[in-house]
């Protein structure tokens, strides 16, 4: 994107991400879901965050239907706009990052380009790539919000995984078989992840409970 906003200048806050972790006590990093609708992203990230909560970490869910009432709401689901929704997110994403929160993001995001680019925008050790692995024919059969059916009839145009394409991440740090492990399942192997990259082991609840 080129930038047109010349003659700025950065301001470098004196309150840094540093001096946040300090007084969180715990760090913050994104925690980046994708996957098709309906493979239990938002799900998952929801309770992911539930039991950081409790666990005493600030955090907070960017989510997709969500954003796209607000933030996103100019922007339909052509490659172009789900390229700028992501754009955008990833923007977001780091701001809260910044800010000393453990933001999960739950996304299609269905191109690899826009997650790669999501990814470039913060340090390696920030953004863990989550795929939320689930057979499409599990998705179709959930239907939770009876799109399936509608992009089937051609109702909606554009449809991930029907009419619209979805790229598997190639070196996600997770892969999670949504469509295998109960909801708490999939959540421990959120949580063990977190453990072995020493952020939530440093989180207050979480320290307190050993
Ligand atoms: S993304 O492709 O740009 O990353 P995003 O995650 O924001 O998509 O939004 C996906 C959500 O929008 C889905 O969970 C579904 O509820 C809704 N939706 C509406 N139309 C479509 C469509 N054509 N393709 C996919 N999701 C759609």
């Amino acid at each position: 994107m080129s930038l047109l906003s010349n003659n700025t200048v950065w301001h470098r806050a004196s309150v840094t991400r540093d001096r946040r972790h300090q007084l969180n006590q715990h760090t913050s990093v994104i925690l980046w879901f994708t996957g098709l609708s309906g493979a239990g992203k938002s799900t998952l990230a929801h309770a992911v965050e539930e039991r950081l909560h409790l666990s005493g970490c600030r955090t907070f869910v960017l989510d997709g239907d969500n954003v796209r009432h607000g933030l996103c709401g100019d922007l339909g689901f052509s490659e172009q706009d789900r390229r700028e929704n992501i754009r955008r997110i990833a923007e977001v994403a780091k701001l809260m990052l910044e800010a000393g929160v453990i933001t999960l993001t739950a996304f299609i995001s269905p191109f690899n380009a826009e997650r790669q680019q999501a990814r470039e925008l913060v340090s390696t050790d920030d953004f863990v790539e989550i795929y939320c692995k689930c057979d499409i024919a599990v998705c179709e059969q959930r239907d939770v919000k009876g799109l399936y059916k509608k992009a089937r009839s051609g109702e909606i145009a554009q449809f991930t995984g029907i009419s619209s394409p979805y790229e598997p991440p190639l070196n996600p740090e997770l892969v999670i078989d949504t469509d295998m492990f109960s909801l708490d399942e999939c959540v421990e192997q959120v949580l063990a992840l977190l453990k072995q990259r020493g952020v939530v082991a440093e989180c207050g609840g979480v320290k307190n409970e050993h």
